[in-house]
């Protein structure tokens, strides 16, 4: 009776095709896909029909140059860019692209060893988010560092890596990519416990796409250290990539059924950020596992809800949709760029989700629902209850179906807000769904693949999120300190030393009784080389003491903050 109804089906949808041609979603990806690969393609160096200028290798944002100027590199864009097309080789389902892979390491080989305003290699330069096309650091104002680049470049290799040691490449992973991934990692490693912009580059604080991304970058990399023998580096990555799956719990937000996109912001918190988490973070092989965060746990459906609702009523082109009917997204409601509007990578991100999610449930044949998912379930089953529906269940396949349908309702949604020539922007007017901001936007079309091949069954490699315990207790990670001297040309009269107090213990707590002696070796320049926590700010005066007496220099207080790690010098004059 099955195998009659799957082949009643099948002869019915051959049907359908051969008389009335092919669905609207269908002939959106047919054109498209191609036009998205073309996009992403023409946005790599130094070939790339968009990217001249940019050097071999180097992804592009957007070919615009003005209003808004994209053309720089970033680190997550192009490693994100780079991770569609590591799996379309690491599938066969594009061989030549290989070269091109080959062309994005030489490249950001080289990147990671340029100085920049967040540091050097070895001292936190590698959180430097952005770049300029000929491989120069970019030296204006700009919201750093952004500590999921290193994460995910690091992921994208790792892709490779993995392909290559299946191909009987060890020797050249080993020797090449090893290098550079393993620099990434102990970035992660070192860092991930300090505030960071979040990948819209507003907010300085902790984000929880950049833990997310952290966690998994950390688990592949025990894995790949397994199997290159680098056993060296695995109880430290490790014990942080335990930190990072038990800090990554506490987004949860309390009470609204969502994840809280980033901490410390007046915002409400919701945010495609944690949608594009899910998808990034998508491994089979850990079912519905909502510790991680997987696209069909019961956690990720309630936030989906959440997130795509609060951009119903708040866009004009989506007024008149019903209340369960898919809508056009945004990165966050209280979004103010370009007056805030959809972005086509967070409507994408959203159908990809689900398709996501639809795997899963098809491999296993069931679908659950919990009290956390139960109002994302009631949009297509209004009176459903908490409980297991296995395959043979008919509320199973009537949720698959309505979901497969919801998921295709954002595609569409892109697809009519898509010029007819098929190119991608970045945003898209809220009021009347004209494309705006950027042109051909990288990773717009970067997305689109990426929705795609999931909507078609695309199951990519695991990570090693299956099977993982929460750590109980959370533990933070200070990371490296920085070895600071403090110089200050003072004159004194004699008897009279100069000490140092600050705001940090190692600065005694202001306290004058354990402020730190300075050495008059080069008087009147007085000098004291203190160890301070990495990336933190300190106030501090110096005063001069002579018995029990204590005069403080005058207001207002020194500030700064320390560098991540390595040497710094600081010279004052007494005040
Ligand atoms: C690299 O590009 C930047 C930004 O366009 C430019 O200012 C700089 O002069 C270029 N440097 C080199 C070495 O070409
Ligand atoms: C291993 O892969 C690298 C990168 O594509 C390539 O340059 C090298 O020739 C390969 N070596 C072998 C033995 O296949
Ligand atoms: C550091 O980790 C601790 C423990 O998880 C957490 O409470 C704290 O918020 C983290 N801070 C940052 C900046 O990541
Ligand atoms: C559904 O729930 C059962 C029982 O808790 C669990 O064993 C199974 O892994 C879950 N499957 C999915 C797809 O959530
Ligand atoms: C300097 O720092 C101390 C300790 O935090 C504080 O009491 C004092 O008000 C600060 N001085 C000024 C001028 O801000
Ligand atoms: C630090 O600064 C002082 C004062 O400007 C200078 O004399 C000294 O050479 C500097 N030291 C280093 C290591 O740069």
């Amino acid at each position: 009776m099955r195998s009659f109804s799957v082949l009643l089906t099948a002869f019915l949808f051959s049907c359908v095709d051969k008389f009335l041609g092919p669905t609207p979603i269908q002939s959106y990806i047919s054109t498209e896909s191609a036009i998205a690969k073309a996009g992403v393609l023409a946005n790599i160096g130094p070939d790339g029909s968009k990217s001249s200028g940019a050097l071999s290798g180097v992804v592009i944002a957007s070919p615009n140059t003005n209003n808004p100027n994209y053309l720089y590199t970033w680190i997550r864009d192009a490693s994100l860019t780079f991770k569609v097309i590591a799996q379309k080789v690491a599938s066969e389902e594009d061989p030549t692209l290989r070269a091109k892979i080959d062309q994005f390491f030489l490249s950001q080989s080289h990147i990671q060893t340029l100085t920049n305003p967040s540091g050097t290699e070895s001292t936190g330069g590698l959180g430097e988010p952005k770049f300029n096309i000929n491989e120069t650091q970019y030296t204006d104002k700009w919201g750093r560092p952004q500590r999921d680049g290193p994460a995910l470049r690091a992921t994208t290799f790792m892709l490779y890596a993995n392909y290559l040691i299946a191909n009987n490449n060890v020797t050249w992973v080993a020797k090449n990519l090893w290098p550079v991934i393993k620099l990434d990692l102990d970035y992660v490693q070192n860092y991930w416990n300090r505030t960071t912009f979040d990948l819209w580059e507003e907010i300085g604080s902790s984000s929880f796409w950049t833990t997310a991304v952290q966690h998994r970058a950390l688990r592949e990399g025990i894995a790949l250290a397994e199997d290159l023998g680098q056993m060296d580096v695995i109880p430290g990555y490790v014990a942080q990539a335990n930190n990072l799956l038990c800090f990554q719990q506490s987004f949860k937000h309390s009470s609204g059924g969502y994840i809280t996109a980033n901490t410390g912001t007046c915002r409400s918190g919701i945010d495609s950020n944690t949608i594009l988490a899910s998808i990034h973070v998508f491994d089979p092989a850990a079912g519905c596992d909502a510790a991680t965060f997987q696209p069909c746990s019961d956690v990720a459906l309630s936030n989906l809800k959440v997130y795509v609702d609060s951009f119903r009523s708040i866009y004009s082109i989506n007024h008149g949709a019903a209340g369960n009917a898919a809508v056009a997204t945004g990165r966050y409601p209280e979004d103010a760029y370009y007056c805030g509007n959809p972005w086509y990578l967070s409507t994408f991100a959203v159908a990809e989700q689900l398709y996501d999610a639809v795997i899963v449930w098809e491999q296993q044949q069931v679908i659950n629902v919990t009290s956390t998912s139960l109002l994302f379930f009631r949009q297509f089953i209004s009176d459903i209850g908490s409980g297991s529906y296995p395959a043979s269940t008919s509320t199973y396949s009537t949720l698959l179906a309505a979901i497969k349908n919801f998921a295709d309702g954002f595609v569409l949604i892109n697809a009519k807000y898509t010029p007819s020539d098929g190119g991608l922007s970045e945003q898209v007017n809220r009021d009347n769904g004209t494309p705006l901001s950027a042109k051909d936007l990288t990773w717009s079309y970067a997305s689109a693949l990426t929705a795609f091949a999931a909507r078609g069954g695309f199951i990519p490699a695991s990570w090693g999120a299956a099977g993982l315990t929460v750590p109980s207790v959370c533990r933070s990670n200070p990371g490296p300190t920085a070895s600071v001297t403090f110089n200050v040309y003072a004159t004194t009269n004699p008897g009279e030393n100069v000490f140092l107090a600050g705001s940090v213990p190692e600065l005694g707590n202001w306290l004058p009784e354990k402020a730190v002696p300075l050495s008059s070796q080069n008087y009147p320049t007085w000098s004291a080389t203190v160890t301070l926590p990495g990336y933190t700010s300190v106030d501090y005066k110096f005063i001069k003491k002579h018995n029990d007496q204590v005069i403080w220099s005058s207001d207002p207080n020194w500030s700064w903050q320390t560098p991540e790690a390595g040497t710094a010098n600081l010279s004052d004059t007494w005040r």
